[in-house]
């Protein structure tokens, strides 16, 4: 009989201690949660406003042995980050049909990850050049497939920002060339470098749009955000379709700063490239290429 009251007794106050605990646990369950759904939506936001942007490099880097090191490391150690590089053996693919051994040994090597998508140089010369040599360079990036040096597409440098009739044709011709070169992959990348905004007649020209290519303070004095806003508002044009080049970043600026450009960038356009480099930024990897290449992909 006693030990059952004891029993009872036990048992009463367990329940008291218990529903205690409860209305305890149900208030820091209650804290906890209001501090980790900001918290997650915050982190939550943070990685969807930030999306992956391509890496767009001006691989204008002659291939001596070693000389890619730096791109081949980045290439293999961010496996989900997706790289375009520009080949330039000589302001395009230069006189020969081939390039050179150098070349010969280094671009199949580029193209056997799955990670890079390779561009052929042709300069436009800001619509003056003549056509018929725009043409011949698509047709010779064309026919280094048949060595396994096939490229994924062309890269379009100086192209001009005014509309103008005949200048438009001209880069329609060269955009049918690339489109149904057989060398090329039939989804051939055509990337335009007019290096701001152009007129948005020639976006339909092509895949990617080099909407700024310029140095750090120059990418400081635009309000680049806005402008690229405005002029989708009225072209339609999307941050797929535009990719953004600064160099001369000052090798003394904050790192801090420099990833919350980075972030602005890939927010803005889905091709990216920023270099130390205020000389000749496209010839070398400068300093910041490896930090370049890490925030990228964080
Ligand atoms: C490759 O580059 C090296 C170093 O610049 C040079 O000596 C060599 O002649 C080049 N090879 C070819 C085939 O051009
Ligand atoms: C590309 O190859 C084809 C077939 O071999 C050839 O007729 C053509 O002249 C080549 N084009 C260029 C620009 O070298
Ligand atoms: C358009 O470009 C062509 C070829 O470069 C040039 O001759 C012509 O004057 C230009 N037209 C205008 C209106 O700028
Ligand atoms: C480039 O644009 C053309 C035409 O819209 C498309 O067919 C092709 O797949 C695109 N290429 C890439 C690599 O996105
Ligand atoms: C950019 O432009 C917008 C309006 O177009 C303005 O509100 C904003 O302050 C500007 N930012 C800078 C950094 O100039």
């Amino acid at each position: 009989m006693s030990s059952k009251l004891q029993n009872f007794q036990h048992k009463s106050r367990n329940f008291w201690s218990r529903k205690r605990c409860f209305w305890t646990g149900l208030v820091v369950l209650i804290i906890l949660t209001a501090i980790a759904i900001p918290v997650g939506v915050m982190f939550g936001r943070e990685k969807k406003t930030t999306p992956r942007s391509s890496v767009l490099v001006p691989l204008y880097v002659y291939p001596y042995p070693g000389a890619w090191d730096p791109l081949y490391t980045a290439i293999a150690s961010h496996p989900k980050l997706q790289f375009i590089v520009v080949v330039n053996p000589h302001n395009g693919p230069g006189a020969g049909s081939l390039p050179d051994g150098n070349y010969t040994r280094e671009i199949p090597r580029l193209n056997s990850h799955a990670n890079v998508q390779t561009a052929g140089y042709v300069s436009t010369d800001y619509g003056k050049r003549d056509t018929k040599l725009m043409l011949k360079d698509v047709d010779v990036y064309s026919n280094w497939s048949s060595h396994s040096l096939g490229m994924d597409g062309i890269f379009l440098d100086e192209v001009p920002t005014q509309y103008n009739f005949s200048t438009v044709r001209a880069y329609e011709q060269v955009s049918l060339e690339i489109r149904s070169a057989p060398g090329l992959g039939p989804d051939s990348l055509i990337i335009h470098n007019p290096g701001t905004i152009p007129d948005a007649r020639y976006l339909a020209l092509c895949n990617m749009t080099i909407v700024f290519e310029g140095s750090y303070d120059t990418y400081q004095q635009h309000n680049l955000s806005d402008t690229i806003k405005s002029f989708c508002k009225d072209s339609g044009c999307v941050r797929n379709s535009l990719a953004v080049v600064v160099h001369s970043v000052p090798p003394t600026i904050d790192a801090k700063v420099e990833k919350s450009m980075l972030k602005d960038v890939r927010k803005l356009a889905a091709g990216v490239f920023i270099t130390s480099l205020s000389t000749d930024y496209y010839s070398s990897f400068g300093q910041s290429w490896g930090a370049f290449v890490q925030d990228a992909d964080a």
